[in-house]
């Protein structure tokens, strides 16, 4: 399995406020915003940078600027929304793509309503976020898509991942790191994460 938790305290801190029955849909959608933009700051830690000629007010330096094209989040609808404003916040000028994929309440299999992402998906660092890895079901689908479509950088972000979705996903693209805030124990009957956090679009839209 290949996996980075995000460890940070402040992560942990919103992430257990998030899990809470009790805690509002303003609420949660604010603490996706705020968690959204830490796990921005840790998936791109590693860009690469480039050196600019630029004047201070007191003289001519050469300062780190970030190189190569624009990266590109990819938001697995619906509840990759939620991620995607706060780590727009980070990076106000990156892509943007969405894959609209629904879980079929009953087989569990992702289903495609939507897909658009820019032109040029295979000259940048495609960042796919989505809260929950349940199944992986919807993961794989969305970053298989993204292969046809020519993406070939991939890194993936979410809240919650099981250890089911972990392995399914790691099998089927070992080629793309991934992020979560935490790893919970296993899934229920219904394809929940448990101890989890519910619904995710239902949580962040208030649905339910
Ligand atoms: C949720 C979640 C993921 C998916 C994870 O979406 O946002 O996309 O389930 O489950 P999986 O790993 O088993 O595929 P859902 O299908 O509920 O759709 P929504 O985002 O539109 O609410
Ligand atoms: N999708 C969710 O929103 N929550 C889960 O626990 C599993 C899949």
């Amino acid at each position: 399995m290949k996996i980075t938790i995000v460890d940070h305290p402040l992560v942990q801190h919103k992430l257990t406020l998030m899990r809470r029955r009790e805690t509002p849909t303003s609420a949660f959608r604010q603490l996706v915003n705020e968690i959204a933009m830490l796990l921005g700051y840790e998936v791109t830690r590693d860009l690469e940078l480039k050196p600019k000629q630029i004047e201070t007010p007191l003289e001519v330096m050469e300062a780190p600027v970030l190189a190569g094209k624009k990266l590109c989040f990819v938001s697995i609808l619906r509840a990759g929304n939620g991620l995607l404003d706060g780590m727009l916040s980070l990076m106000p000028s990156a892509r943007v793509g969405h894959v609209g994929l629904y879980r079929d309440p009953k087989t569990l299999v992702a289903i495609e309503y939507y897909y658009k992402v820019p032109h040029d998906i295979g000259d940048r660092l495609a960042i796919v976020v989505d809260p929950m890895l349940a199944t992986a079901n919807s993961a794989i689908a969305a970053v298989e898509r993204l292969k046809q479509g020519g993406a070939k950088r991939m890194k993936f972000v979410c809240l919650l991942a099981a250890p089911e979705g972990v392995e399914a996903f790691s099998k089927a693209h070992p080629d793309v790191e991934l992020f979560a805030a935490a790893l919970d124990r296993e899934l229920n009957d219904h394809g929940y994460i448990l101890p989890g956090l519910g619904d995710a679009g239902d949580r962040i839209y208030g649905t339910r």
